[in-house]
C-alpha cells in the first residue's frame, strides 16, 4: 500500500507519522505539507533516514502541484489532514481557512478524481471535526454520523464545506471516500496556539493564562496517538461510504482542563500547589464561542474495533513532560510569526514570552 499523508508536518499528521511509518517498513507513505506556519519539518525528521518514507512540499490549494504530487506517487489511499485549523486565527482572517480548506480539498478530491478515472483504486480517508455539528446544549446526547450540520465559525463552516464536497465526489464520481470526525485533540507537537500547548507555555514562563468568557465551554479532549489509532483503524478496516467518530466521550470545562495542566506542571517540576492556578485570568469571550462539543463514538468504536486507551490525567502528564524535554522545538516554534499572533490575539501586558522552565536537552 502508498499511504499519502497531506498535512504532515502538522500536529495530528506528524504524530501519525510517527506511530504507523516505523512500524510498517513494507508500506511506502508520502507525507506532503505546504509548511505553513503550523507546519513544522522538525515535527518529522526524526523519519527521514527511513527508505519507505519521503516528504514533498505541496501548497495544496494549487491545482498542478497536486495533481503532479499524485500522479507521480500513485497513493492508493490518501489520509487527508491538511488543513487550517485555528478558530482564532479563522476569526481574525477567514481566507486562508477557505484557501487551504475548501479549495485545498477540491483539488485533493480533483486529483484522486483523475486517478480513479484511470482505474487506480485510490481511497480517500477525509479528516474532519466535532465542530461541523455546532454548539450542543448542555444535557444533549453527543452529535452522531447523522446528525445535522451547524457550523457557527469561519474555521467550521470550511470544513462542513470540505467535507460536503468529499461526499459529493463519492455520490457524483463514484470515488470511495471514508469522512472520519474527531474531537480536541492533545498531546506532543501541538502548535501553541490551541488550548493546551498554548496554557503550558505560558505557565512555563511567568505570564497570565487567559481564558474565554466563563472558562465554563466544555471540550472533549482525546489524546492524539488515540486519534492516530482510529485513523489507522479506518484506513485499514473502515467501508468506503462509512462516517467515523472518534472521541473520548470524556468532556470537561475549559477550567477544568487548565486546572489539571497547572497540578500537572507543579508536579513535574517541583513547584508549591496553586501557584500557577493563581494565574489564571478571565478574558472577554471569543466571538460565537461554541459552549459544547460532544460525539457519540459507540458506533464507531464497534465498527472499527477502536477506542482510545489514554486517560486524560496519563496524556496530559506525557504531553507536559514532552513540552519540557524538547526547549529547542519550543525556541524555533516561538518564531517572529507566533510572537505577533500572541501580541495581536492576547494585547499587552500579557504578550511578552520570557524564560520557560524546564529541563530537557
Ligand atoms: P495543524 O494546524 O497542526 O496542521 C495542519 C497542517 O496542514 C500544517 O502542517 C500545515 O502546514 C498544513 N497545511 C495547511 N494548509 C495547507 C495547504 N494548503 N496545503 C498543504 N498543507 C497545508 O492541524 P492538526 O491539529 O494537525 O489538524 C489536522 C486535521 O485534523 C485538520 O484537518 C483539522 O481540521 C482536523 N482536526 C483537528 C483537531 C485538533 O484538535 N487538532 C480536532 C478536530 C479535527
Ligand atoms: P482551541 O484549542 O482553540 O480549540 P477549539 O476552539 O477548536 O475547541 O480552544 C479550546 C477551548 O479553549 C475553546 O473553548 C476556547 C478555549 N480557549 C481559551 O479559553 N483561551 C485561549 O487562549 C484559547 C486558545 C482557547
Amino acid at each position: 500500500m502508498k499511504l499519502l499523508v497531506t498535512g504532515g508536518a502538522g500536529f495530528i499528521g506528524s504524530n501519525f507519522l510517527h506511530r504507523i511509518v516505523p512500524r510498517h517498513p513494507d508500506l511506502q507513505f508520502l507525507a506532503l505539507d505546504a509548511l505553513t506556519y503550523a507546519g513544522n519539518l522538525e515535527n518529522i525528521s526524526a523519519l527521514d533516514t527511513l527508505p519507505h518514507y519521503d516528504f514533498v512540499r505541496c501548497d495544496l490549494s494549487d491545482a498542478e502541484q497536486t495533481r503532479a504530487v499524485f500522479h507521480e506517487f500513485r497513493p492508493d489511499v490518501v489520509l487527508h489532514l491538511a488543513a487550517e485549523s485555528h478558530v482564532d486565527r479563522s476569526i481574525q482572517d477567514p481566507g486562508p481557512c477557505l484557501q487551504s480548506n475548501v479549495l485545498g480539498t477540491f483539488q485533493v478530491l480533483e486529483a484522486c478524481r483523475a486517478l480513479h478515472a484511470q482505474g487506480h483504486p485510490i481511497r480517500l480517508v477525509h479528516v474532519s471535526t466535532d465542530e461541523v455539528f455546532g454548539s450542543l446544549e448542555p444535557e444533549a446526547p453527543g452529535a452522531t454520523e447523522s446528525s445535522p450540520y451547524k457550523p457557527r465559525n469561519p474555521y467550521a463552516a470550511s470544513k462542513a464545506a470540505a467535507d460536503h464536497l468529499a461526499r459529493a465526489w463519492m455520490h457524483t464520481y463514484g470515488l470511495p471516500v471514508i469522512v472520519t470526525h474527531c474531537s480536541n485533540n492533545y498531546g506532543p507537537r501541538q502548535f501553541p496556539e490551541k488550548l493546551i500547548p498554548f496554557m503550558l507555555l505560558r505557565a512555563m514562563g511567568v505570564e497570565t493564562l487567559p481564558l474565554y468568557g466563563d472558562g465554563l465551554n466544555r471540550r472533549d479532549w482525546l489524546y492524539v496517538d488515540d486519534h492516530c489509532d482510529g485513523l489507522w483503524a479506518a484506513i485499514t478496516h473502515g467501508q468506503p461510504g462509512s462516517t467515523y467518530l472518534f472521541s473520548a466521550e470524556d468532556e470537561r470545562p475549559n477550567l477544568e482542563v487548565v486546572h489539571q495542566l497547572c497540578q500537572t506542571l507543579e508536579q513535574l517540576c517541583g513547584y508549591p500547589p496553586g501557584v500557577l492556578q493563581a494565574r489564571i485570568t478571565f478574558i472577554p469571550d471569543r466571538p460565537g464561542h461554541d459552549k459544547r462539543y460532544a460525539l457519540h463514538s459507540h458506533p464507531t468504536r464497534q465498527a472499527l474495533h477502536w477506542s482510545p486507551s489514554t486517560p486524560f490525567a496519563q496524556g496530559l502528564k506525557q504531553t507536559v513532560q514532552w513540552y519540557l524535554d524538547h526547549p529547542q522545538w519550543l525556541d524555533h516554534v516561538e518564531s517572529g510569526a507566533y510572537r505577533h499572533w500572541v501580541s495581536t490575539h492576547y494585547p499587552t501586558p500579557h504578550s511578552l514570552l520570557p524564560p520557560r522552565v524546564g529541563g530537557g536537552s
